[in-house]
């Protein structure tokens, strides 16, 4: 390939949006190797009062309407648990920051992100004022710190989260098939606050009398090991996300200048959660005897490990936190 039809071409890239962490899917810019990637950074509008020593991780941008927004892991998140996230500038600017971090910066791609079972849907149809609304709001422009090269978003598509993991769960990574597609699936994908189960049907419909959203995910398990914390050490103090984050991912925490471990309290809160997690899963599907699989998928499902073995016909993919993501890229692959 000469270097000219390199730089004029569009790379395919799939961003799952999700409250919690971007998940990010595409052909790397230089090489064309699959990257996977989280970027876990915090947003908030305005300037910020933090400067950085390193010279890095404060990253300022304006959108096309004139508003300023800072992405740091510095900084305190905004909460994006709010009605209005998928179509906000605060998720336009994450996607866009995602893609810059992934080195898409001055390249030209065809995005594909998604948006959860509730807002793809009204009743039992698809929300195509939704969907479009968040199509809209990705074309729309994002400038980065002293000019920096941003992505140029040539194309915008818009799926559906649980029939993304489904299209991973069906297909492999050379689009063959790999499991059987005809029968009804549930995936089931644990995320920060919520919990959402999506029976697919062939495919191409959504059971919604047995999908719905249950409000439990990771950050629930963060409460609670934060008030365990409290408990065993008789402190009080405050933690930021990501300490409770790598607290749980690790089992130890550094109080007092000194590693303290607490890999049993963490495993207590997170087995009771993933009991808890698994009867709401219960109560929508019963014992799942009528489906074909229940696919776990999400962070929660990488964090809930043996949460599969809850059902006879219970499946974890090898990456749940990528599942949503993998799958917008084979669907965008598979459409063209
Ligand atoms: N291996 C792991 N161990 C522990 N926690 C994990 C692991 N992988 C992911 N997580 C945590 O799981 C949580 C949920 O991750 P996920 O990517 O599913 O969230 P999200 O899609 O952004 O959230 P939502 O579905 O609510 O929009 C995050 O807080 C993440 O840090
Ligand atoms: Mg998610």
């Amino acid at each position: 390939m000469t270097e000219n039809s390199k730089k004029s071409e569009i790379l395919n890239v799939a961003v799952d949006d999700g409250y919690a962490q971007t998940k990010l899917v595409g052909e790397h810019p230089e090489t064309g190797e699959i990257v996977q990637e989280i970027i876990r950074s915090s947003v908030r509008q305005g300037r910020s009062g933090l400067s950085s020593f390193s010279g890095g991780g404060i990253d300022q941008y304006e959108t096309e309407e004139g508003d300023i927004f800072t992405v740091s892991n510095e900084i305190e998140s905004e909460n994006t648990q709010f009605d209005g996230f998928h179509t906000s500038q605060l998720n336009r600017v994450l996607v866009n920051h995602a893609l810059v971090k992934c080195g898409y910066g001055g390249k030209s791609v065809n995005l594909v992100t998604g948006l959860p079972v509730a807002d793809y849907f009204l009743d039992d149809e698809r929300d195509i004022e939704h969907i479009d609304a968040k199509t809209s709001n990705l074309k729309l422009g994002v400038s980065g710190p002293d000019g920096r090269a941003m992505p140029k978003v040539e194309d915008v598509r818009v799926g559906c989260q649980a029939v993304a993991a489904w299209f991973d769960y069906v297909l492999d990574d050379n689009l063959d098939q790999r499991h059987d597609a005809t029968g009804s699936i549930a995936i089931v994908d644990i995320g920060g606050r919520t919990t959402d189960v999506a029976v697919v049907v062939g495919g191409n419909a959504i059971d919604h009398s047995r999908s719905g959203t249950e409000n439990i995910g990771v950050l629930d398990v963060y409460t609670e090991v934060r008030k365990a914390i409290h408990r065993e050490f008789k402190i009080k103090e405050k933690f930021p996300l990501d300490k409770l984050d790598a607290a749980v991912r690790t089992g130890t925490i550094r109080l007092w200048n000194k590693e303290q471990d607490i890999s049993e309290l963490v495993e207590t809160v997170v087995s009771e959660h993933e009991g808890k997690i698994a009867r709401e899963v219960e109560r929508r599907l019963g014992s799942a005897a009528n489906l074909d699989a229940v696919v776990f998928v999400g962070g929660g499902s990488a964090l809930f490990t043996t949460i599969a073995g809850y059902f006879p016909n219970g499946h974890m993919p090898e990456d749940p936190e990528f599942s949503n993501a993998k799958g917008l890229y084979k669907f965008i692959r598979v459409k063209g």
